[in-house]
């Protein structure tokens, strides 16, 4: 058989798999429905999406925000020190050389040959695998955002911290990982613009900018500038100018505004703007709201922070979106991680070193400004941190306030956690208040390459926002760089049948004159 033959039936059986792998690969988003939640609206609408199929009418829900976990881009760290010589066994031996001299020459040059085939080669050759992978590893990550985001049609996009793979790293490596960040994890995307994240507070119609179809919300995670006990003006800084203020807030007021605004007899203009649906969305640096810190100044900023934006008055129809880091506390077992602290050692500074929850006290006091009867409202907090993924609902009874000790002493512990498919009946009981945590599983390929889409939107009936999300999982890394090879060897398998194939076919006809030339030669003889 011609190898052009052989290659050609090869690539024709394994074209087909190849297409269809690389077709389910680049649609993957479609073929597994990754779309937002639609808004429903009639009563008891509850957060949990796909489990319903009731008569209520269902649409596009306004705010569609594409939630990603922990990309943590890796990088210099786990690559060999480049300023460290590649071939360690040169430099011995030359130095052996020097002290033993030429007598040891057989058994030095032995030596050094081990070492170079058996330390320096395989050394040299993981440095390689591991760049390879961090290239591979920065366009699997790209192909989760591009496919999601085009298939899903998200109107805003936020990353829950942990963009970075480490704290410890310096400026020039940190500033290749943002630049790697940007140009291709994030490619085409671009970072909400300083005059957004600087004001805090700002207001907008929702739907009405654009741009934020093709922004990144960027949360600082603790690989991203430490926990409480690294925390500093440098590692805030170099954060915030990459990709925006750590603490920020802003309001998207619902466009079709004025058929909701409901101006009751006697009230004045600004009760009828208040009561037009807003949905804030809050981003918070939580790795310093516990202590010890590092830097008071910067731990009193986000305390006060949350002191002022969840504790200000306002309407059930304000709606909030929390997005941050760090999640809230809850007991073991609930979620993967349970509670955690560790601290720097004295003199280091005694700082928090690691953290898997905020406190319990900490906690209490995010879900205290969220919701309370004072300040009515649904809202749903989004974080990363533990790469696992949970799905919380946090909960307290409504009369109970934290500060109905006795002894007038805040309490923190009259907040209780659940996981939320076992708390169906504290969330349907309306002696209860309480907010959902979502804890979105990482969008790294060992854990399973996952994008969260969460729908948010005001349901007419109930006069508050609902909240919905769908889970979108990719699959292990190894599922696209499989792919990608199998197609590269398809591809390889097409073109050498083809090279053989003319190869072949030339050699064939330069048989054919060579023939004819011959017969024509003995033909001339004959006659
Ligand atoms: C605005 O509200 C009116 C009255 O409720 C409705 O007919 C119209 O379709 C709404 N427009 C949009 C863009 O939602
Ligand atoms: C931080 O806040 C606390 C309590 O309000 C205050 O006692 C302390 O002086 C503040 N520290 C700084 C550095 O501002
Ligand atoms: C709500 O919870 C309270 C306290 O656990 C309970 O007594 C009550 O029966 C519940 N109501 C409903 C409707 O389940």
């Amino acid at each position: 058989m011609h190898i052009s033959n052989l290659c050609f039936n090869l690539f024709g059986f394994f074209l087909p798999p190849a297409v269809i792998a690389t077709v389910c690969l680049y649609f993957y988003a479609a073929l597994l429905d990754c779309t937002f939640p639609p808004a429903r609206s009639g009563p008891a609408s509850c957060s949990v999406s796909g489990s319903e199929h009731n008569a209520v009418s269902t649409e596009i829900a306004p705010f569609r925000l594409l939630a990603l976990g922990d990309p943590q881009l890796e990088g210099d760290s786990s690559l060999p020190d480049p300023d460290v010589s590649a071939f360690p066994s040169f430099e011995r031996l030359a130095s052996r050389l020097k002290r033993d001299g030429l007598g040891e020459i057989p058994s030095n040059l032995r030596q050094a040959g081990e070492a170079l085939l058996l330390e320096d080669l395989p050394a040299i050759l993981q440095g390689y695998r591991k760049r390879l992978d961090l290239w591979g590893n920065d366009l699997y990550l790209a192909h989760i955002y591009r496919t999601v985001s085009w298939w899903s049609q998200p109107t805003h996009t936020v990353v829950l911290g942990d963009l970075l793979g480490s704290q410890h790293i310096g400026d020039e490596e940190f500033m290749r990982r943002s630049d790697r960040f940007w140009s291709t994890v994030f490619a085409g995307a671009e970072k909400v613009p300083r005059t957004v994240t600087d004001i805090s507070g700002g207001v907008e119609v929702l739907g009405e900018d654009q741009s934020w179809r093709k922004r990144v919300i960027a949360v600082a995670g603790n690989h991203d500038i430490g926990y409480a006990g690294q925390i500093d003006e440098q590692m805030i800084e170099r954060f915030e100018e990459t990709f925006g203020s750590v603490n920020w807030e802003i309001r998207f007021r619902l466009g079709n505004a004025s058929t909701h605004t409901r101006v009751t007899p006697g009230s004045d203009t600004l009760t009828a703007v208040d009561s037009v649906p807003e949905l804030r969305v809050v981003v918070l640096n939580s790795m310093n709201l516990d202590g010890p810190a590092k830097d008071e100044r910067l731990q009193n900023q986000s305390r006060e922070f949350v002191t002022q934006q969840l504790y200000q008055p306002r309407p059930k129809s304000t709606g909030t979106v929390l997005l941050t880091h760090i999640p809230l506390h809850k007991k073991e077992g609930i979620c993967v991680d349970g509670p955690y602290f560790d601290y720097l050692p004295a003199h280091r500074g005694g700082g928090i070193k690691e953290q898997n929850h905020l406190s319990e006290a900490g906690s209490a006091h995010i879900l205290e400004g969220l919701v309370s009867p004072d300040r009515p409202g649904n809202a749903i907090i989004l974080n990363g941190h533990d790469h696992e993924g949970c799905d919380t609902y946090h909960y307290r009874r409504a009369g109970s306030g934290p500060t109905d000790n006795d002894d007038g002493t805040t309490s923190s512990t009259v907040w209780q956690a659940e996981e939320y498919s076992n708390a169906y009946s504290e969330v349907a009981n309306d002696t209860f208040i309480g907010v959902q945590e979502l804890t979105v599983r990482s969008m790294m390929g060992e854990f399973g390459g996952h994008a969260f889409l969460l729908s948010a939107w005001y349901d007419q009936d109930t006069q508050e926002w609902q909240f919905a999300y769908k889970d979108c999982m990719l699959g292990v890394q190894h599922i696209w760089w499989a792919i990608h090879i199998f197609d590269i060897v398809v591809i390889g398998l097409g073109l050498t049948s083809l090279v053989a194939f003319l190869w072949e076919d030339m050699r064939a006809r330069t048989n054919l004159i060579v023939q004819q030339e011959a017969s024509n030669m003995s033909k001339i003889k004959a006659e």
